[in-house]
């Protein structure tokens, strides 16, 4: 594989991550399976996007929910086609893991921590290293071809509530953990996403989603995505304050949680610290 090639490739649309792309390609390349995680909008989706897409293999992604079966994962026989010709290759629709295996694409398995442990525990035999195979129940064994490999994505902080995951999930695992850019680096980012030529705009968008992670406002603030939203908003407009608030409440409201014990509003909370990023005073009452 060539790495450096590849890399270059994904920091075409990756800001500041090249040594965890780095990792994800030399783990491909040994056949080891891949977790990414991290809080919302810390990039793990469009990091392994991003990565599949260098690679040019094809793409199979599943997102994880309480109902999510192995049988979806795996495949399926259709009834009627099995009373035509019985349990076979004409019968069997396969699901994205196996088409992942029999293609040599990535199995690309989304918010993992969502799915139900049994049906993680299903692809724990693809994903390992040694093994990479899975049995179909009447049908037969599938092995993986070479260039099939798997990336999960899961958010611990909704890890509670959710299922919990095999060890042996995270035993067959790297696992790389991504945290919220800041500063010039989140800068570049919403400038790679927005195309926004204002810099000073894009700052305080920035600026202004950092500010609702650390207020004492907010037992949870917001992610990049935040700042990516209210920057192509406000770009190209000469809005007047209230409007801008408006604009920040609209795109900030609900993605804030706040502590309990605060008793001013959502609304009042994002305007005080609108204040002291986007307008120069206050407004006389
Ligand atoms: N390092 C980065 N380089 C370029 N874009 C990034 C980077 N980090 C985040 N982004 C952008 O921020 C937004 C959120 O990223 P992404 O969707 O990958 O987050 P996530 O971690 O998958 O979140 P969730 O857990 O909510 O699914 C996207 O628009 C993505 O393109
Ligand atoms: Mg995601």
């Amino acid at each position: 594989m060539q790495v450096q090639k590849i890399l270059a490739e994904c920091k075409k649309n990756l800001i500041d991550l090249d040594k965890q792309i780095i990792l994800i390609l030399k783990s491909i390349e040994q056949n080891i399976s891949i977790i990414i995680d991290g809080e919302s909008g810390t990039g793990k989706t469009e990091l392994a996007k991003t990565v599949a897409l260098a690679l040019k293999r094809p793409f199979y992604r599943v997102d994880g929910d309480e109902n999510l079966t192995i049988t979806q994962l795996r495949g399926w026989f259709d009834p009627a086609l099995v009373i035509e010709s019985g349990f076979g290759e004409d019968s069997f629709i396969p699901g994205p893991l196996t088409l992942a295996m029999l293609n040599g694409g990535l199995f690309f398995f989304n918010e993992v921590n969502r799915a139900p442990s049994e049906s993680v525990n299903g692809t724990l035999s693809a994903m390992d290293s040694s093994e990479r195979s899975i049995e179909i129940p009447q049908y037969k064994s599938i092995r993986a071809e070479d260039g099939f490999y798997t990336i999960f994505t899961l958010n611990p902080s909704e890890y509670i509530g959710t299922n919990p995951l095999p060890e042996a999930f995270f035993d067959r695992c790297i696992r790389i953990s991504l945290t919220h850019k800041t500063g010039k680096i989140a800068e570049e980012i919403v400038k790679l996403r927005t195309e926004c030529t204002d810099n000073s705009l894009i700052r305080k968008c920035v600026q202004f989603a950092e500010e609702t992670r650390i207020s004492t406002f907010f037992e949870q603030g917001a992610s990049i995505r935040g700042a990516i939203q209210l920057t192509q908003i406000l770009m190209n407009e000469d809005w007047n304050d209230s409007q801008v608030l408006h604009a920040i409440n609209a795109v900030f409201s609900g993605k804030v949680k706040l502590q309990p014990d605060i008793s001013r509003s959502v609304e009042e909370c994002l305007e005080e610290i609108a204040y002291n990023i986007f307008f120069e005073a206050r407004p006389k009452n």
